[in-house]
């Protein structure tokens, strides 16, 4: 199967705009909690960053590494920890800060992991999510963009390790050889 860029189903400007709404929120929920936001790499670099600068104060910042896809479009289930937090997040309130929820295996893997590590409070964040497409029912906090059930690159999201880097969000077509 070869896969080729789509069109453009969330526009940079759309981003922006529900990136700062997010962190409007965001900002408010944690003023003066002193608050860790673990980002997951890779997918939510984007996303983390421009989250970051809205926030009008200092916050805490780690990153979490996790694979379960390789490179096909469907998750195996299994999540494997890539790169570990360098924080001890005892007592802590911690945001995970996720690209997108799909079967959402991978944030229930993570939010039982960390949990486990006593956390103050532990919520999820997450830009976009296919309700369509869940196993596992995981609680998200803060959503940016429900999407139907297709496959997304841009604006940090991944297909085999390309188009990370697209300022927008596009459907990734398929094409039958
Ligand atoms: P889940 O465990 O099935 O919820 O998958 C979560 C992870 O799979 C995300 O953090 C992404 O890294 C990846 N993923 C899921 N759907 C997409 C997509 O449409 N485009 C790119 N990556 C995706
Ligand atoms: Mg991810």
């Amino acid at each position: 199967m070869k896969a080729y860029l789509g069109e453009v189903l969330i526009s940079r400007d759309e981003i922006k705009k529900k990136v700062k709404e997010l962190a409007a929120m965001i900002s408010k929920d944690y003023e003066g909690k002193d608050p860790i936001f673990i980002g997951v790499l890779k997918g939510a670099i984007i996303f983390m960053a421009d989250l970051l600068r809205s926030i009008p104060y200092s916050v805490f910042v780690d990153f979490m590494a996790v694979s379960s896809y390789g490179d096909a479009t469907e998750t195996s289930g299994i999540v494997k920890i890539d790169k570990d937090l360098d924080t001890d997040i005892k007592g802590r309130h911690v945001l995970i800060v996720e690209d997108i929820i799909d079967s959402g295996l991978t944030l229930k893997y993570l939010l039982g992991l960390l949990s486990s590590r006593n956390p103050a409070s532990l919520k999820v964040c997450a830009l976009l999510n296919k309700p369509a497409r869940r196993k596992v029912d995981v609680p998200v906090a803060y959503l940016g963009f429900d999407i139907p059930p297709e496959f997304v690159v841009g604006y940090g999201l991944d297909f085999a390790g390309m188009y990370r880097n697209l300022p927008d969000i596009h459907i990734l077509r398929f094409e039958e050889q």
